[in-house]
């Protein structure tokens, strides 16, 4: 598999709560290649949590060293590399992955993510009133760009080794 897959990483894409960390991380270790989280990337590099630098300095400027730390590490040698739910919406990043990367793209629907997001403080986008409409309405917004990934893997409520086996099978 490492063969086919050349010098190429694989970069995990999808909504928040879609498992792209837990599965990534398993992933790696199955295909014996480095684990990245462009999430924790970005609070390293900052010294601040992903909230921290939301309310500090705005979503437009988050956006701008995600993109960079991203691209960062594609440049360096193939890893498996979660990205954040919003990522893969900026071209440059997509033409990227696309260039160096094999990208999945981790479906999972509203109530998955809800259930496993509810548990977690930390993604600013859903303080908000009402969650389960924005988590609704960028799912709508964003499922046409997630679909354009080289591969489609469903999230749901399995082992997760199951999921990982899929990826690898589809590979
Ligand atoms: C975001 C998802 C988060 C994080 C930030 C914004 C998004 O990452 O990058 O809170 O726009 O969907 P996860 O997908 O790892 O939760």
């Amino acid at each position: 598999i490492t063969s086919a897959l050349g010098r190429r990483s694989i970069v995990l894409v999808g909504m928040m709560g879609a498992g792209k960390s837990t599965i990534g991380r398993r992933l790696a270790a199955r295909l014996q290649l480095p684990f990245s989280d462009a999430d924790t990337e970005i609070e390293t590099a900052h010294r601040m949590t992903i909230p921290e630098i939301f309310q500090n300095y705005g979503e437009p400027y988050f956006r701008d060293g995600e993109a960079r730390v991203i691209a960062r590490i594609l440049e360096g040698r193939p890893v498996v590399l979660a990205t954040g739910g919003g990522a893969f919406m900026r071209e440059e990043t997509r033409n990227r992955i696309r260039d160096k990367a094999v990208s999945i793209w981790l479906k999972a629907d509203v109530d998955i993510i809800m259930k496993r997001v509810k548990r977690r403080a930390d993604r600013p986008l859903l303080q908000t009133e009402d969650p389960v409409g924005t988590v609704s309405r960028l799912l709508e917004a964003r499922e046409p760009v997630y679909q354009t990934a080289d591969l489609i893997i469903l999230s749901r409520d399995v082992p997760h080794d199951r999921i990982v086996e899929e990826c690898i099978d589809a590979l």
